[in-house]
């Protein structure tokens, strides 16, 4: 098959060959993560609305303590009440957000998108770019995302709790000091935070790693073999499982300050 020959000998930044809308990526990426972006900072620093009834939003998630002017915050916390020498902005979210969105930060596929959308490093593959030396990830600061692994064993256990919220998502008071089986809305909201969560933590490349990684063969460790088929699979489509879980774990949170801001009543199934 012939290939059309291709000289860059462009050095202007964005100058290119291409005549395909190749800008069209980083600029969906750029708005997308730009407004998860903004909205994550708002909710975070908001502190309130993020428990109704049995749900907890997930940016809450372990909510570690609970505040007194939040109402059931404090019985659904881990520890009780903030402790008073903790300054005000510091919410319930900012203790434990750094994990998931640390997470999501080093990511192999959101490393290389943002750096395209964000920074424009390059802005698209042939495309010029403005920068004059390369330094890589080998170098301070970019070799910090070499820490993607340890995000990746704090995000397992996150997973494991949101999937415990979604279990108590699924009982609600019944009026008489006790819990009653139901589902709400609420409930196959936070169950399919959990089934996206769950399907981009288990496709990530370093878990690909982990259980594929350290034998000579593969084939005769059954076991490793079928968990790493499992995780490739999910790999596959790893760009897919992170915009679908970005996007349906702020719609989580959403979801849940909308009920307890309005007094929607979220509908229960039985
Ligand atoms: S590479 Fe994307 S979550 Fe690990």
């Amino acid at each position: 098959m012939a290939h059309p020959e291709l000289t860059l000998t462009e050095h202007r930044p964005f100058q290119t060959q291409r005549q395909d809308t190749w800008w069209l990526q980083p600029v969906a990426v750029l708005t997308g993560l730009g407004l998860f972006i903004i909205y994550a900072t708002f909710r975070v620093f908001e502190g309130n609305h993020f428990i109704h009834g049995p749900y907890l939003s997930p940016f809450y998630s372990p909510l570690l303590f609970g505040l007194t002017d939040v109402a059931h915050s404090i019985e659904h916390s881990w520890f009780g009440e903030m402790p008073s020498w903790i300054p005000v902005f510091i919410t319930p979210a900012v203790l434990i957000l750094w994990a998931p969105l640390g997470f999501r930060f080093t990511c192999y596929y959101y490393r290389g998108a943002y750096y395209k959308a964000f920074w424009a490093d390059p802005p698209s593959c042939t495309v010029s770019e403005p920068r004059k030396g390369y330094r890589g990830e080998h170098s301070f600061p970019l070799i910090i995302q070499n820490i993607h692994r340890y995000f990746l064993y704090v995000a397992i256990v996150i997973v494991g709790i949101l999937a415990y919220d979604f279990w108590k998502a699924l009982w609600f008071d019944d009026g008489n000091g006790g819990k009653t089986f139901g589902i709400g809305i609420g409930s196959i909201i936070l169950g399919g935070n959990v089934i996206l969560l769950g399907g981009y933590t288990f496709g990530c490349h370093s878990l690909r790693h982990l259980v594929g990684g350290i034998v000579d063969l593969l084939s005769k460790a059954p076991v490793r073999r079928n968990i790493y088929n499992c995780v490739s699979c999910l790999n596959r489509k790893h760009m897919l499982w992170a915009w679908m879980s970005l996007t349906w774990v702020g719609l989580s949170d959403l979801y849940v300050r909308i009920v307890a801001t309005t007094g929607w009543q979220d509908y229960i199934t039985f």
